[in-house]
């Protein structure tokens, strides 16, 4: 028997950088993300004789996935598992590969061995293993606050249909680990804890604007908090540059596009790729702008989709 489940990458508007000092995984800044379509970790579990994973078609040994089974084992009685995990986009690239990742694997593994976990349980298991994770559990506007660090659903994609176009400017892996990165930048960057301190005012506000479906608003509180973001990420020693140009080509073409009266902005991960954010009446000026800019590889325009969910054979 098999059971496969499949989640979504989710994109952070309010950012979560940085670690509290307890135990588990607990984000230091409150974020609210938008779970995509289109992109998706497929994730299909079978019983084994002893644990194996493998990753878009090659066998590893991903010390992140051994640690959630262990987590998962600590609570429950799991047999040795198989675990076949595919991407349909690059890994570990900046595209929260990770957070569709975990969330498709908790929800494969819940359901494969009668777990039983409820979507708030299946959220902090997620949470433990990659932050963002917990987040691609639902679908549309999520956020993810203390004081218990649960994701919660703010809004459907449904209920206000925004698109995204992904702007690819580097297709490598990245060279640090968020966890390493975040933790260079608590013990480093001047700027952590006025980030730190800030966020939870951002995150208000994001909460409102998604409410009040305010793009103007929700626009100005993302790049706000993306920029703070990379700024804490700039002074950390040593410090992480993820820009490449064609990332900053496509933060001026949003820029300018907005100063034309089109509804973008942009939001950019620890990694090189932007996230070009709008309403679907902009989509394909957008689209255009951002594919035709030096540097800019590809371009995907996606939509906003559901959280992790099982695949019926
Ligand atoms: O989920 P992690 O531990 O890989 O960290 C994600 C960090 C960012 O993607 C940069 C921001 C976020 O909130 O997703």
């Amino acid at each position: 028997m098999t059971t496969t489940a499949v989640a979504h990458p989710n994109i952070a508007l309010i950012k979560y950088w940085g670690k509290q000092a307890l135990p588990g995984n607990i984000p230091a800044t409150p974020s609210l993300s938008i779970t995509l379509d289109t992109l998706s970790s497929t994730t299909t579990v079978s019983d084994s004789a002893t644990d194996r994973i493998v990753l878009d078609g090659r066998e590893v040994d991903d010390p992140k996935i051994r640690a959630c089974l262990t987590l998962l084992r600590g609570a429950f009685d799991i047999p040795p598992l198989e675990i076949v995990s595919e991407n349909n986009f690059p890994t570990a690239a900046g595209l929260a590969s990770s957070a569709s990742g975990f969330a498709a694997l908790v929800t494969a593994v819940n359901a494969h061995c009668g777990l039983k976990m409820s979507e708030p349980e299946r959220s902090v298991y997620a949470r433990r293993a990659s932050g963002s994770a917990a987040r691609s559990i639902y679908g549309g506007f999520v956020g993810l606050a203390g004081p218990d660090w649960i994701a919660e659903p703010l809004l459907t994609a449904e209920a206000w249909p925004l698109n995204v176009v992904i702007a690819i400017t580097d297709v490598e892996r990245k060279a640090v680990s968020s966890s390493a990165g975040m933790h260079a930048s608590e013990e480093t960057s001047p700027y952590y804890e006025p980030w730190v301190r800030t966020t939870a005012d951002d995150y208000l506000a994001a909460r409102s604007a998604v409410t009040d479906r305010d793009f103007a608003a929700l626009g100005e509180l993302a790049e706000l908090s993306c920029l703070k973001m990379h700024g804490v990420m700039q002074s950390s020693r040593p410090a992480m540059i993820y820009w490449r140009p064609a990332t900053i080509a496509c933060m001026h073409a949003v820029r300018a596009l907005r100063a034309d009266g089109v509804d973008v902005f942009f939001t950019i991960d620890a990694g090189p790729q932007v996230k070009a954010v709008c309403l679907p009446e902009s989509l394909d000026v957008v689209a255009a702008r951002l594919a035709e800019l030096p540097g800019v590889l590809t371009t995907h325009a996606v939509g906003l989709g559901d959280g992790a969910r099982l695949v019926t054979p």
